[in-house]
């Protein structure tokens, strides 16, 4: 990363191939694969930038919240080459990597005060953001967060892992209003969300509708084929459940876009910025339209997990001449803001 805006390269190494017939990511081979693509990753980052290390001023990683495991793979090897190189070491907390993916992006229309929503499998946050980059907590998940709602119902309607993507383009066919689910009205804190209501109603209407053939039907073609095209998944989906999937969706845009709105009004916001992988949701990105001041999303490559995200985010940190100890360490759960 040049500038902390422009990107030299973006290398991403998936590890959908390993998780998906899990159903999720299992925490002991996900450090595997990290340890086993790290230097590959590097290596083609530092080729396709056409940058030597000696040209390198600092070295970002993320420091939390994640799975200890792999972000220890990241941490430590980025502690390696500050070693070495007798660089600055800059620790990152991952959900602002998810923030500055938009802030990259948007340049300019990043207008403060700002009301930050990260939505990815992890979290689900609502944030107010000053000039400089200063946080403070609005609001948060009690219970799922949005993207972990779509992996659990994706998974128990029998799709494919991660269920944000398959789920967000079977919405298309579906009538968003064929299911109707109730709001979710939260005691204390207006601006908290709760995900683990609308994936129990999800269940129930399963239950009361005799789905276990489909359902069945789904799971073997996913034994069969890991990566089924959108065709194969269309064809085994009858149009009630790409109603109850609209629907779903619907509801978990509305839960999102009212309190994203709700948190705007109260702190007089000039733009809402919309990251993490939930952001990649088409149904999201239109309806965040009639927000009312401007909702900034990051490209979808740039809205799921990446590196460039993290190096933006440290820029401002070194231009402050912040830097981490080498004792940094890598955090299960790390808060970004009281
Ligand atoms: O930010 P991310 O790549 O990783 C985490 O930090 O969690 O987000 C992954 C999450 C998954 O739960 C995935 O289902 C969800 O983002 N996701 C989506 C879409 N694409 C990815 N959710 C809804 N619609 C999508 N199009
Ligand atoms: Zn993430």
């Amino acid at each position: 990363m040049e500038d902390g805006r422009r990107i030299l390269s973006s290398v991403v190494a998936s590890q959908l191939d390993v998780h998906g017939k899990y159903g999720g990511v299992v925490p002991e081979l996900a450090s595997r694969e990290h340890l086993r693509a790290i230097t590959l990753v590097t290596r083609q980052a530092m080729e396709q930038a056409g940058c030597s290390y000696s040209e390198l001023h600092a070295v970002a990683a993320t420091e939390g919240p994640g799975l200890v495991g792999s972000l220890l793979v990241g941490l430590t090897y980025a502690k390696a080459i500050c070693f070495s190189r007798g660089l600055p070491l800059i620790g990152v907390n991952h959900i602002e990597g998810h923030i500055h993916a938009v802030a990259m992006d948007a340049g300019n229309d990043l207008q403060f005060p700002a009301v930050a929503l990260v939505v990815s499998g992890g979290h689900t946050h609502l944030f107010e953001m000053r000039e400089g980059y200063l946080y403070r907590l609005l609001g948060k998940t009690r219970d799922d967060a949005a993207g972990e709602a779509y992996d659990k119902v994706a998974k128990l309607l029998g799709y494919e892992y991660p269920g944000g993507p398959v789920l967000d383009r079977l919405a298309d066919f579906g009538d968003p209003r064929g299911v109707r689910f109730s709001k979710v009205k939260m005691k204390g804190n207006p601006l908290d969300f709760s995900f683990s209501g609308l994936k129990t109603a999800v269940l129930r209407w399963v239950e009361a509708h005799a789905m276990e053939e489909e359902i069945t039907a789904r799971r073997v073609l996913l034994r069969e084929t890991p990566r089924p095209t959108m065709e194969q998944w269309i064809a085994l989906t009858p149009k009630s459940t790409l109603d109850l999937i609209a629907s779903f969706q619907a509801t978990v845009i509305e839960e999102l876009l009212s309190r994203a709105q709700a948190a705007a009004e109260e702190i007089g916001a000039r733009s809402i910025a919309i990251s993490g992988g939930v952001a990649c949701n088409r149904g999201l990105r239109t309806a965040a339209r009639r927000l009312s001041c401007p909702a900034l999303f990051p490209t979808p490559a740039l809205s799921t997990d990446n590196a460039a995200m993290i190096a933006a985010a440290a820029y401002p940190k070194l231009q402050r001449g912040e830097s981490s100890p080498m004792s940094l360490r890598a955090k299960a759960s790390l808060a970004l803001a009281p």
